[in-house]
């Protein structure tokens, strides 16, 4: 087993709060072994385009610079969710555009600089690349599983979205005063691109009276029901949650912004579509909402950061175990350790049996279905 002496971490896809936490638990970890930590800025592009760091795309992270990072939201290393390095969109000579697989560079770049391990914070693109790079290159890689939207498998929860709930429910319980106030619908919409965890628990807890996630397929006239409904018995407003990958029933398709050149397509849009609908089979005010990356931004709740810190130093013991190609997850009794290969690629979205859209069902919440 190769003694461990020097470690890099990285940051990669959209932020989420707890990111600094992580990053704090592992240098210090680190350094409480004597190891060296050094920090790769933006995903892998400190080590692919060091020239847009004036030579500082990687940098060490002593104590002193990971000191009171804990609470803050975002990340220090910056982060990207384009340009994956094992397909990284490039444009030939001719103007053809193609993609190449530039996760050598990064192998290269451990070898050379002795750096004997890498911690991957990341959704399932980074997990994905992480097992990538332990497959290809033989590197030691572990990864700490990242995303707001908790749609990664074989953890109970991934840190982010405890603090995107909390934001959204908040937001929530202010709609539904100024809602009531008007006699209005108020639909809001939620980040959540593969997975409508967040649109669920934010909307029982801060009691939507419909939620429409992406796993159920919504009947817009079922929704108007609820509304009607709700009016027929003294209660004029309605706020209505809506998972930005929400869509109708029959219509198979999500709602998409125009997304910019190189960057992933991008949801967003149908939380308006739902309000236009609703005004007119309600004939109801309705006002939309969009809380975008208002769930994302922000520090972290004390239960993201402190998973996040959990996370991190588990990472570096799970190393200083001579463990490699893993994950580290949050199981019920603490701590889990899982191979990499079981979680690459994988999605969870919600179940239909769960017990909290149950909850939901029992409080008379409508799913639209
Ligand atoms: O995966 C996290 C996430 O916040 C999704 O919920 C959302 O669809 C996406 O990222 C938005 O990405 P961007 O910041 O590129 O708009």
């Amino acid at each position: 087993m190769k003694k461990i002496k020097r470690i890099a971490v990285c940051t990669g896809g959209g932020d989420a709060p707890g990111l600094n936490a992580v990053i704090q638990a592992v240098a210090v970890s680190a350094a409480n072994r004597g190891w060296d930590c050094f920090g790769i800025r933006e995903g892998f592009n400190g080590i692919l385009f060091p020239e847009r760091y004036d030579g500082n795309g990687v940098i060490r992270l002593t104590r002193d610079r990971v000191r009171g990072i804990g609470h803050l939201g975002g990340t220090i290393l910056g982060t990207t969710n384009t340009g994956n390095p094992m397909s990284f969109p490039m444009t030939t000579p001719d103007g053809k555009t193609s993609e190449i697989d530039r996760t050598g560079e990064i192998a290269a770049y451990f070898a050379s600089h002795e750096i004997d391990a890498l911690i991957s914070i990341g959704g399932d693109g980074s997990l994905t690349i992480a097992e990538h790079l332990c497959e290809k290159y033989g590197m030691c890689v572990i990864g700490v599983p990242k995303t707001i939207d908790n749609d990664l498998d074989k953890t109970f929860t991934t840190f982010g979205f405890d603090s995107a709930v909390s934001f959204a429910t908040e937001c929530l319980d202010r709609l539904h005063s100024t809602a009531q106030s008007h006699n209005r619908v108020m639909v809001v919409e939620v980040m959540g691109r593969y997975a409508g965890w967040i649109a669920l628990h934010a909307g029982i807890a801060g009691g939507a009276h419909a939620i429409l996630l992406p796993e159920i397929p919504y009947d817009i006239n079922k929704v108007a029901n609820k509304v009607r409904q709700r009016s027929a018995e003294g209660r004029d407003y309605s706020i209505v949650l809506v998972a930005e990958a929400a869509h109708a029933c029959g219509s198979g398709m999500e709602i998409k912004a125009p997304a910019e050149v190189g960057h992933q397509e991008r949801l967003g849009g149908v939380g308006e579509h739902v309000a236009r609908e609703l005004g007119i089979l309600t004939h109801k005010e309705v006002r939309s909402v969009v809380l975008g990356h208002l769930v994302r931004g922000g520090g972290p709740t004390a239960f993201d950061r402190l998973t996040a810190l959990r996370f991190g130093s588990a990472a570096v013991r799970a190393l200083d175990l001579g463990m490699n190609r893993i994950m580290v997850a949050l199981g019920m009794l603490g701590v889990d350790y899982i191979p990499l290969s079981e979680v690459a690629g994988r999605m969870r979205t919600v179940p239909l049996d769960c017990d909290t859209l149950q909850t939901g069902r029992d409080l008379g919440i409508s799913f639209g279905d």
